[in-house]
C-alpha cells in the first residue's frame, strides 16, 4: 500500500476520502476530533500542490438528500480550522462536482457534499464509483472508520484510479493496531466491555488466540456470570447466547487466558434511579439490576493490568453516561492512563468515556474507528483497505 509520502501530488487532483461524520447539534460541529485527525493528510496534499477534493459520509440519510445530513456544517468548521475557504459542492458527481473541481488550482480544497445521499454509496455501485474516479488523477483514502465499509467511495473507486494511496491517519490506526495485537509487549491485556455479547462475539473469540489476558465487563458481563450459574438479579442477560458464553469460557480455559468477570457491582432498580446499592454478584436480589462495576471489581482488574506491557480497550464497563455509574469506567481509564504500557482505546462509546475522564491525552493512542476497530478486532480484514492493496498504483 503505497503512502502519501511516495505520491507525487503537485497539480494533481486528489480524491481524498475523509471520514467526517461527526456529531451535528443546531447545525453545527459539537465534536470535530474526526477533522482534527485528517488534518495532517490534508495539509499534506495541499503543501504539495495538490488540487485537492475531499469526499465523506455523514450520518445514514439512506441515499436520500436530507438536509439535516449535509457537510454544510462540516465545511464551515474546516475552513474555520484551515483557516481558508473550503466549498462545498452541492453534490458529489456530475456537473456540479466537476465544474467544482476544474476551478480548483493548486493548494485549494473542496468539500462534496454527502456521499450517502446516493442509494449507490452503500451499494457499491460502480457507476457512481466510476463517477467519483473521474473527478481524479490520485484517491488517497485515509478514512479508518469507514474502511470496514464495503461503500463506492471506499472500495468501488480505487478500482477506477490508476494510483492510490493510504492517507497518514489510516497509516497511523493500522501501524498501532499491529503493534498491539500483531506484535505486542507483552503481558497484553485486553478490556472488553458494552452492553452486548452479540456484538462482540466475533472480538472476543479472536482476541483470545492473542492476549494474555482478558477482562469483560459492561452488561455483557451479566451473560457469562449468568453462564458460570452466578445469579446476577434482573440485570440485563442475553439469554439466548448463554451456550456462546459458556463456549468462550471453555476456550479461554483451552487456551490458558486467565478471563477475568466482575465480583461486585453498582445496582439500581432502573438506569434512572438515583438510589444505587453496591452487591456482589451472586447476592443481587431480584428487583436491582447492575449498571457498572463495583469497587471489588475495580480493585481486581487495577490488580491483572498492573504488569500490563500492552492494553486494548474496546466497550465501556458501565452506563457511565449516567454519573451514578459512571465510577467503574473512570477508574479504569484513569488506572490505564497511569500505566507504563502502550494503551489503545477504540469504539465511540469507549473513546467518550476516556475524555469525559480526563484521561485522552495519557492514552498511547485512542482509534477513530468504532466499527472498523471491531473489525480489526475480529481478525478480520478492512475492505477500504484490501481495495488499496489491490490497486497496487
Ligand atoms: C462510524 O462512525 O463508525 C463511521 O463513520 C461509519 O459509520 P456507519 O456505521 O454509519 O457506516
Amino acid at each position: 500500500m503505497k503512502t502519501l509520502e511516495e505520491m507525487d501530488l503537485k497539480g494533481k487532483r486528489v480524491l481524498l476520502r475523509v471520514d467526517l461524520n461527526c456529531p451535528i447539534e443546531g447545525g453545527v460541529v459539537a465534536d470535530d476530533t474526526r477533522i482534527r485527525a485528517v488534518l495532517p493528510s490534508i495539509n499534506y496534499c495541499l503543501e504539495q500542490g495538490a488540487r485537492l477534493i475531499l469526499c465523506s459520509h455523514l450520518g445514514r440519510p439512506k441515499g436520500e438528500r436530507r438536509p439535516e445530513f449535509s457537510l454544510a456544517p462540516v465545511a464551515k468548521r474546516l475552513s474555520e480550522i484551515l483557516k481558508k475557504d473550503v466549498a462545498l459542492a452541492d453534490d458529489c458527481i456530475g456537473q456540479t462536482a466537476e465544474e467544482a473541481v476544474t476551478k480548483l488550482g493548486e493548494g485549494d480544497c473542496l468539500l462534496l457534499e454527502n456521499v450517502r445521499f446516493h442509494p449507490g454509496e452503500t451499494k457499491n455501485d460502480p457507476e457512481l464509483a466510476k463517477a467519483l474516479a473521474r473527478l481524479c488523477d490520485v484517491f488517497v483514502n485515509d478514512a479508518f472508520a469507514a474502511c470496514h465499509r464495503a461503500h463506492a467511495s471506499v472500495v468501488g473507486v480505487p478500482e477506477y484510479v490508476a494510483e492510490c494511496g493510504a492517507g497518514f491517519l489510516l497509516k497511523k490506526e493500522l501501524d498501532y493496531f499491529k503493534k498491539a495485537m500483531g506484535d505486542p509487549v507483552r503481558p497484553l491485556v485486553a478490556i472488553m466491555g458494552g452492553a452486548k455479547v452479540s456484538s462482540k462475539l466475533g472480538a472476543i473469540t479472536n482476541i483470545l488466540n492473542k492476549v494474555d489476558k482478558l477482562i469483560i465487563g459492561g452488561a455483557m458481563a451479566n451473560t457469562f456470570l449468568k453462564a458460570k450459574g452466578i445469579n446476577v438479579g434482573d440485570s440485563l442477560v442475553e439469554d439466548e447466547l448463554l451456550d456462546e458464553a459458556k463456549g468462550i469460557l471453555q476456550l479461554a480455559k483451552e487456551k490458558g487466558v486467565p478471563l477475568y468477570l466482575p465480583v461486585d457491582a453498582v445496582c439500581a432498580e432502573s438506569m434512572e434511579a438515583q438510589d444505587t446499592f453496591i452487591r456482589p454478584y451472586g447476592e443481587i436480589p431480584k428487583g436491582l439490576k447492575a449498571f457498572d462495576i463495583g469497587p471489588a471489581s475495580v480493585t481486581l482488574f487495577r490488580e491483572v493490568l498492573q504488569d500490563a506491557r500492552t492494553v486494548v480497550w474496546n466497550g465501556p464497563l458501565g452506563a457511565f453516561e449516567k454519573r451514578q455509574f459512571s465510577r467503574g469506567t473512570f477508574a479504569i481509564s484513569s488506572t490505564l492512563a497511569s500505566l507504563h504500557a502502550l494503551t489503545i482505546v477504540g469504539g465511540g462509546d469507549t473513546d467518550r468515556a476516556v475524555h469525559e475522564a480526563g484521561d485522552a491525552s495519557q492514552m498511547s493512542y485512542m482509534s477513530t474507528g468504532g466499527g472498523a476497530f471491531l473489525h480489526l478486532l475480529e481478525g478480520k480484514e478492512l475492505p477500504g483497505v484490501v481495495a488499496l492493496e489491490k490497486c497496487g498504483g
